[in-house]
């Protein structure tokens, strides 16, 4: 299973910079959203991330232009035609990636893998919305991608072996660091994190503290680099509440109910930095 070409569905925040080390890693890259106002602030991102790496004398000016080069855009999923390994970033919503994975799963050649990038949904679910549930497989990159060295691979109940092998050597050509888990809501990461941010959530709802105190609380009395809020806000509001309501609706316990404040400001439509205001404000 030789991998060349990759396509990356979603040009956000994840998408964006999945599309990023993918390029710098040599592979040639198709990146897909729904609109060239969409792929015009991913590819933004992008040459800003690749720009500061040539001021910090990491990469040359040549090597920039080359590897933004290696990335073209796409608003057409049938360019999935051209592809080896799909990764999915769209949103965190069930109906939106299985309406994905159903036309990749048309679109894609036959030896191609469909991988997504969810946070906490079900691989086997999403598997199951096309004929080739042995080649999809979660491959599960942190924020911000380009600096993070995690990626948790996760094998759905059909994903062959050497759907997953193929897949654990691309994460290492990336200069990332694999680790297998299996399927199950909230995989490992959101399972530990995201209850962690939904009680700091509750801390702030019930005005234990301030945000800015709950935040310092954990950053300097347990080394975490950002406070549980400011990680939120990073993550963005809407990921989160979805990534609850996966764990809510996974395991029916309650403990894993969604704090009635992180609703409250989904609904408002502040999302954290994407959108300028979540429990910060951002300008
Ligand atoms: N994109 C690309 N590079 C970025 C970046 C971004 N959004 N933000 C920071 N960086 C780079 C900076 O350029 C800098 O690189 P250089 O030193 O080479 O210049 C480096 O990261 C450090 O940045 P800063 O010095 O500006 O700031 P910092 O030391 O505070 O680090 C941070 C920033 C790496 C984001 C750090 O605050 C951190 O690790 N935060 C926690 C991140 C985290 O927990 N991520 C996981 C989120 S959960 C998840 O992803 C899973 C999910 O499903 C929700
Ligand atoms: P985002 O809102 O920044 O970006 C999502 C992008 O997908 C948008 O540009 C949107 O236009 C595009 N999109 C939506 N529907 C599409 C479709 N049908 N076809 C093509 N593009 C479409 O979100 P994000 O933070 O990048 O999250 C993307 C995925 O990555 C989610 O599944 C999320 O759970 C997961 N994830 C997020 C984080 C995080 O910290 N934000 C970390 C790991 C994984």
């Amino acid at each position: 299973m030789t991998i060349k070409n990759v396509m990356v569905i979603g040009a956000g925040q994840m998408g964006g910079g999945i599309a990023q080390v993918c390029a710098q890693a040599g592979y040639s890259v198709t990146l897909n959203d729904l609109s060239q106002d969409f792929l015009e602030r991913g590819m933004t991102a992008i040459g800003k991330n690749l720009s500061r790496s040539v001021e910090k004398g990491r990469m040359s000016e040549e090597e920039k232009e080359a590897c933004l080069a290696r990335i073209s855009r796409s608003t057409d999923i049938q360019d999935a035609a051209h592809a080896d390994l799909i990764i999915e970033a769209a949103v965190e919503n069930m109906t939106v990636k299985t309406e994905i994975f159903k036309k990749l799963d048309q679109a894609a050649p036959a030896h191609a893998i469909l991988a997504s990038n969810t946070s906490s949904l079900p691989i086997t679910e999403i598997a199951a919305a096309t004929k080739r549930p042995e080649k999809v497989i979660g491959m599960h990159f942190m924020n911000p991608v380009p600096v993070m060295k995690l990626v948790e691979i996760i094998r759905g109940l059909a994903t062959a072996d050497e759907v997953y092998q193929a897949v654990e050597e691309m994460t290492r050509r990336l200069n990332k660091a694999p680790v297998e888990v299996n399927d199950f809501p909230g995989f490992v990461s959101n399972r530990i994190l995201m209850p962690m941010i939904n009680e700091a959530v509750y801390t702030l709802f019930e005005g234990v503290a301030t945000k800015e105190a709950i935040d310092d609380v954990m950053k300097m009395g347990m080394n975490h680099p950002m406070g549980p809020l400011e990680l939120a806000d990073f993550i963005g509001l809407d990921t989160c509440l979805y990534i609850m309501e996966i764990l809510h609706e996974g395991f029916g316990d309650s403990k894993y109910r969604p704090c009635p404040l992180l609703r409250k400001y989904v609904k408002a439509g502040w999302l954290g930095k994407k959108t300028g205001r979540g429990f910060y404000e951002y300008n």
